[in-house]
């Protein structure tokens, strides 16, 4: 069963294309890493899939619908350096917001919301800094934070760009054991990754990317094959030709 189907996808920014002609299904139930060197469309791909970013041609279906079917289903956790911290807030709140679409916007959250959303944050050992500003967290607490706001949305399709990047090893367990966990419950997680020491630890497919699909297979076919060089050596097309 495929979570994300997408075909023949072309994304450019101002004309210069930086995804080309994408065709790749996301399994159901796998935990896939999105792979390739910076500037490579990983972050971009992501948005693509969320139609945050406009493609240029192609198709995608979520679950075999379509997106705006599925919005309440999928969680999304941005790349670090994208996020605007400065906003006044606190740390609870924000993790409180990953309730929000299931209580409604202009309710108010409910006991059990914000139990829910105390636990989260409560798995990603952050219970003692509930109150304080999110802009008064270290990097790699906020990250952490956003992780707990994502975990509140008991969502089918966890979508994380970079969830790992800046954070301890020991955060980074605590992290990839939940995914773990929620894979065992049945749901399908996609992250964009840059260790690949660590692959074979985590996840059970890489998606490799660099401008174009450069290969999709699980993680042992993907360390068993020259694809990982091939995905850093080679750029899909001439950027400055474009
Ligand atoms: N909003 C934008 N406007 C114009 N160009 C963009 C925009 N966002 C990204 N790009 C360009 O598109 C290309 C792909 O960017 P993207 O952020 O998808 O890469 P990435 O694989 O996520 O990289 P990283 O590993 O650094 O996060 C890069 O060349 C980048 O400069
Ligand atoms: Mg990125």
């Amino acid at each position: 069963m495929r979570a994300i189907h997408i075909e023949d996808l072309t994304v450019a920014y101002e004309e210069n294309p930086v995804l080309w002609d994408i065709d790749l299904d996301i399994y159901k139930g796998n935990i896939t890493a999105i792979v390739g060197p910076n500037g490579a469309g990983k972050s971009t791909l992501l948005k693509a899939i969320l139609d945050f970013v406009k493609p240029l041609s192609g198709r995608i279906s979520i679950f075999d619908s379509s997106l705006k079917k599925n919005l309440d289903k999928i969680a999304y956790v941005p790349q670090r350096s994208n996020v605007n911290w400065d906003f006044p807030i606190k740390v609870f709140d924000v993790v409180l917001m990953g309730r929000y679409k299931e209580i409604g916007w202009f309710k108010k959250p409910s006991k059990i919301d914000k139990d829910i959303a105390f636990n989260a944050l409560k798995e990603m050992g952050l219970e003692k800094y509930i109150d304080r500003q999110i802009n008064e967290l270290s990097g790699g607490q906020k990250q952490r934070v956003f992780i707990a706001r994502a975990l509140c949305q008991n969502a089918e399709l966890l979508i994380m760009d970079e969830p790992l990047a800046g954070v301890d090893q020991y955060s980074e367990k605590i992290i990839m054991n939940k995914m773990k966990e929620l894979q065992k419950q049945g749901k399908t997680i996609v992250c964009v990754h840059h260790d690949l020491n660590t692959l074979k630890d985590y996840f059970d497919r890489v998606v490799l990317i660099n401008r174009y699909l450069v290969a999709h297979d699980t993680t042992e076919n993907i360390l068993n094959s020259n694809h990982l060089t091939k995905a850093y050596q080679e750029v899909g097309f001439d950027e400055t030709a474009a």
